[in-house]
């Protein structure tokens, strides 16, 4: 089409053109044929743009036969068929994956709700992959790592890979996250990875929990062996026997410090699709895990885990100077956490 105009206005040009004008028409012929020449262009160049896009639609149409169309065309970002390398997905390859991650802190109850995740069958959570520092080094080591779980091409215990429908793993708020928030909000919109947050009420039940952990890590309460978690009420009655120290200097401004950390990674993720939890609900309200089912669009299941809550009853039990930090927080902002169980 465009080039039938070309030759048109070329062979308007021969004809019309008189050889012997004055200086005006000439300069009027050649304005002519000049703002011609532009509008031609500008029509070649919109042609070649449509047929790049038509090329464009047809590989999508092609790569998404198995998209089902009773689905809410609004949840296609989120939708994903994954090619793994390393295995097919044999008859699961029109499965539609969702793609997850856990934002948590250490000791905040996001092992134990890795363990309910991977109980369903069709849910795989693949841990904390990024506690191995290479990976976490720079943003193309991240984007590298994170391209190989989502494509289902990480194995763990947790995979479930044919028929995975979500597929995820946990990221602590200290690997890397703070450091290349935009590069991984940019990612996680690009790609529609849904985020979900999980984080603790009572900020000083967590410091607990840290002290008390990090102290089994040379300790080795169990047997000579350190836990994180345990399956057990002996294993949890033998860890909650040692009861921290807390430090009263650091205390105000350690709680501060937590409470800063989850507001900001709160904001820096603001963009992404999410959903935020607190380990207290899910402990408190199982119908949360429905919750959690629904925002991946997962089929309903009961979920389970074997592990066992280690700093059961009253704080005043688990802490060595119960009674300074009684004092010391009697009157703060953070009294609510000497009373809330949990
Ligand atoms: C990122 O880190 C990886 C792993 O440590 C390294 O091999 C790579 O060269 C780094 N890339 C950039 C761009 O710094
Ligand atoms: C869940 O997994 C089961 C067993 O692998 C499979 O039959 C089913 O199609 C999967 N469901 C979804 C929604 O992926
Ligand atoms: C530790 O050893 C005792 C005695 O040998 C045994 O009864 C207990 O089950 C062991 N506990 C663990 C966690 O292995
Ligand atoms: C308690 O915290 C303060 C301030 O961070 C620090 O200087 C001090 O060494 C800590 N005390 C103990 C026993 O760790
Ligand atoms: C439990 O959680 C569900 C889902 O979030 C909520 O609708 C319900 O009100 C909660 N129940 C209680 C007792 O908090
Ligand atoms: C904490 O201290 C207050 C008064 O200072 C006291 O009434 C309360 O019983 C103490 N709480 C516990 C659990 O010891």
């Amino acid at each position: 089409m465009a080039e039938e105009i070309c030759l048109f206005i070329k062979d308007g040009l021969i004809i019309k053109a008189p050889k012997k004008s004055p200086v005006l028409l000439r300069t009027i012929v050649l304005v002519f044929v000049m703002v011609c020449g532009v509008y031609i262009c500008s029509v070649c160049l919109k042609q070649t743009n449509f047929s790049t896009k038509t090329k464009f639609l047809n590989i999508e149409v092609l790569e998404s036969y198995c998209h089902e169309y009773d689905i809410d065309r609004s949840e296609t970002p989120y939708l994903h068929y994954p090619k793994p390398k390393t295995f097919r997905r044999a008859e699961c390859s029109c499965n539609p994956v969702r793609l997850f991650a856990i934002l948590s802190m250490q000791r905040s109850g996001s092992g134990w709700f890795e363990t309910l995740l991977n109980s369903h069958v069709n849910a795989s959570s693949n841990g904390e992959i990024f506690s191995v520092k290479g990976r976490r080094e720079n943003a193309s080591s991240i984007t590298k790592t994170l391209d190989r779980v989502y494509n289902l091409d990480w194995f763990t215990s947790a995979s479930k890979n044919q028929c995975s429908a979500a597929v995820g793993f946990k990221w602590m708020l200290n690997q890397g996250l703070p450091e290349h928030h935009k590069e991984i909000v940019q990612y996680f919109n690009d790609r529609g990875v849904s985020v979900i947050f999980l984080f603790r009420k009572n900020l000083l039940r967590r410091m607990v929990s840290v002290i008390a952990n990090s102290y089994d890590r040379y300790a080795k309460l169990l047997n000579g062996t350190h836990k994180s978690h345990v399956h057990s009420i002996e294993e949890a009655e033998t860890l909650s026997r040692y009861k921290p120290v807390i430090n009263l200097t650091s205390l105000m401004t350690d709680l501060k410090q937590m409470e800063v950390t989850v507001m900001k990674t709160l904001e820096q993720f603001q963009s992404t699709r999410h959903i935020i939890l607190f380990y207290e609900d899910l402990v408190k309200n199982r119908t949360k895990l429905v919750d959690v089912q629904e925002f991946l669009k997962l089929p309903l299941m009961e979920l389970i885990s074997r592990q066992v809550k280690i700093h059961k009853g009253p704080l005043s039990e688990h802490i060595e100077n119960w009674d300074d930090v009684n004092k010391t927080l009697q009157g703060t902002v953070y009294e609510r956490f000497l009373h809330a169980d949990y």
